[in-house]
């Protein structure tokens, strides 16, 4: 069946955007609900594109957003969702719980086709709540009975990302980098990759009841990323790897301010090397693209834009 209408939710963020503007210029009309329109107004450039304001966990809203929708595409996802056994409150709502709800309005309003964004190495028995959490997230899609196809990537690289970019702001601004899990290694997949697989799924009835893990072309350690975010942003520092017990409590600390770039269950998640069993690797025989023929493009000399700089380019408007 081809795909005209999509329900985009989690398409305010960071691959969302980049995921919206890819659907739009192939004119899909694309509806992304957010909590608050303001974080989504970037995305109003696209004339097919249309911005709802929307508490997606309501069951009185949900039903009206799958109207008259071919596909859905869950991207919402949290770094932060607190710490318990089996996970913490936060990614119980955001990572399990919202997935059941859209499993559920699917069936009920009979539309079939779902892409669902998990996480590489998600697993039951993994250490962090968010990897768990991702893990029960999987389970669900995978007994819906619905056409979906999952995408399990490594960390995503792109412009407006909050990795490479949050430590090259770091970077500008720190002498020194007192770094947690330096040698938690990483296999970084660029956005434009990611959404390019999404967006081809979407017409391959192959990729149904598929998963695909995302990798891109190379294996990096996180000492070795930030070192390079600081090469090419201008602001080489040094890089003090952190012992793993003082690294903890740095985490616990973190949890204490408010948007806090670690916590403790990003320590566990790090326990764990974000890479492809099989090296490289994208479906459908697409070449991952090297993270430096993308970085410096966007992280150069301190060049990183807003997300509503770069989409009114890319629309230009
Ligand atoms: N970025 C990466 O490196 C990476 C790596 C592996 C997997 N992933 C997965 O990819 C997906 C997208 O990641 P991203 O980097 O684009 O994330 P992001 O920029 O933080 O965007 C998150 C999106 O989820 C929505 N959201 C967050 N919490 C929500 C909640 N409690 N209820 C409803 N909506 C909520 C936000 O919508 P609002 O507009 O309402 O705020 C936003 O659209 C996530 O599932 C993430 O786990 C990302």
């Amino acid at each position: 069946m081809s795909v005209r209408d999509v329900l985009l939710i989690g398409g305010s963020g960071f691959v969302g955007s980049h995921l919206v503007h890819r659907l739009a210029a192939r004119g899909l009309n694309v509806r992304v609900p957010t909590r608050h329109r303001d974080r989504a107004k970037h995305l109003l450039v696209f004339p097919t594109v249309t911005v709802v304001e929307a508490d997606v966990h309501s069951a009185a809203t949900l039903p009206g957003l799958m109207d008259g929708q071919d596909a859905v595409i869950n991207l919402v996802g949290i770094l932060q969702g607190g710490i318990g056994s089996p996970y913490g409150a936060g990614f119980a709502r955001a990572h399990v719980e919202l997935p059941q709800k859209i499993i559920a309005a699917m069936q009920r309003a009979g539309i079939r086709r779902l892409l669902h964004m998990s996480a590489l190495q998600a697993a039951m028995d993994a250490p962090s709540g968010y990897l768990r959490s991702k893990a029960a997230a999987e389970t669900a899609v995978c007994a819906s009975g619905l056409d979906f196809t999952m995408f399990r990537p490594s960390v995503i690289f792109g412009d407006g990302d909050a990795f490479l970019t949050m430590f090259a702001k770091l970077l500008a601004i720190a002498p020194v980098i007192p770094l947690a899990c330096p040698d938690a290694r990483f296999q970084p997949v660029w956005a434009d990759d990611v959404t390019a697989a999404m967006d081809e799924a979407l017409s391959r009835q192959e990729a149904i009841d598929q998963t695909y893990d995302l990798c891109g072309p190379k294996q990096y350690t996180l000492r070795e990323l930030v070192a390079y975010a600081g090469e090419i942003s201008g602001h080489r520092r040094p890089i003090i790897g952190l012992p793993s017990g003082i690294a903890y409590i740095q985490a616990l600390a973190m949890e204490f301010v408010p948007g806090g770039p670690m916590s403790r269950d990003n320590y566990y998640s790090m326990q764990l090397p974000s890479v492809c069993a099989t090296g490289c690797g994208l479906p459908f025989g697409r070449q991952a693209t090297a993270l430096e023929a993308v970085a410096p493009g966007y992280l150069r000399d301190g060049r990183w834009r807003s997300g509503n700089d770069r989409y009114r380019q890319v629309a230009r408007r």
